[in-house]
């Protein structure tokens, strides 16, 4: 399975280290759109594959940047596809390529707060409760099937950097969980807690 990241990685790194013994699945490439992307040591270190694909250079042609994406993505043969932290919003051309086998995790409990800003969106509704969400890509952002949720409590006091640090260590439970039964043909929904 190949990851694909734009930043620090730590859900990758949750998603790699959780692929050992007898997990149906093992990382075959880390994919960045960027040189930058701090999770593409953290792969490396980890002996797994590593390329970016700068999405600057095409100057907003998606289509462009996604026929580079994907030549790269094909050479290494990868089953399944997690967007993990993947910050392009992707063309239902390059969706549809992959439908069924591209998963992506959003920080909100779906269908509530797809976008952007979701913690200070879920505060600013005050919301009792926030989480996360895996689903499976789809042309619509944010939209696709879920198979998992997991849920926080919105305590007193959370600020958007509070919350969005205890929705992150549910997606580093959640991600893995979902990962480990849909690549066993499971798609039954994970909740957590
Ligand atoms: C995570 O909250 C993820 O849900 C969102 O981007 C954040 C980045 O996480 N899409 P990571 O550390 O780069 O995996």
């Amino acid at each position: 399975m190949a990851i694909l990241i734009s930043g620090s990685g730590s859900n990758m790194v949750a998603l790699a280290d959780s692929m050992t013994g007898d997990h149906p699945a093992r990382p075959c490439l880390v994919l960045a759109n960027s040189a930058d992307a701090g999770g593409l040591a953290k792969a490396a270190a980890r002996g797994i594959p590593t390329a970016f694909v700068d999405h600057r250079p095409y100057k907003g042609d998606r289509a462009a940047f996604e026929v580079d994406l994907a030549r790269v993505l094909d050479a290494a043969r990868p089953d399944i596809l997690c967007l993990a932290g993947f910050m392009r919003v992707l063309t239902g051309g390059f969706t549809a390529r992959y439908q069924g086998r591209m998963l992506n995790i959003h920080p909100s409990l779906l269908p509530k707060y797809r976008g952007l800003d979701t913690h200070a969106r879920a505060l600013a509704a005050g919301d009792a409760e926030h989480g996360c969400t895996v689903h499976e890509v789809t042309a619509a952002l944010d939209d696709g099937p879920i198979l998992g949720q997991a849920r926080v409590k919105v305590l007193p006091g959370d600020t958007p950097e509070t919350l969005a640090a205890r929705v992150l260590v549910q997606e580093h439970a959640l991600y893995p969980a979902v990962l480990r039964r849909f690549a066993a043909g499971d798609r039954r929904v994970v909740r957590l807690p």
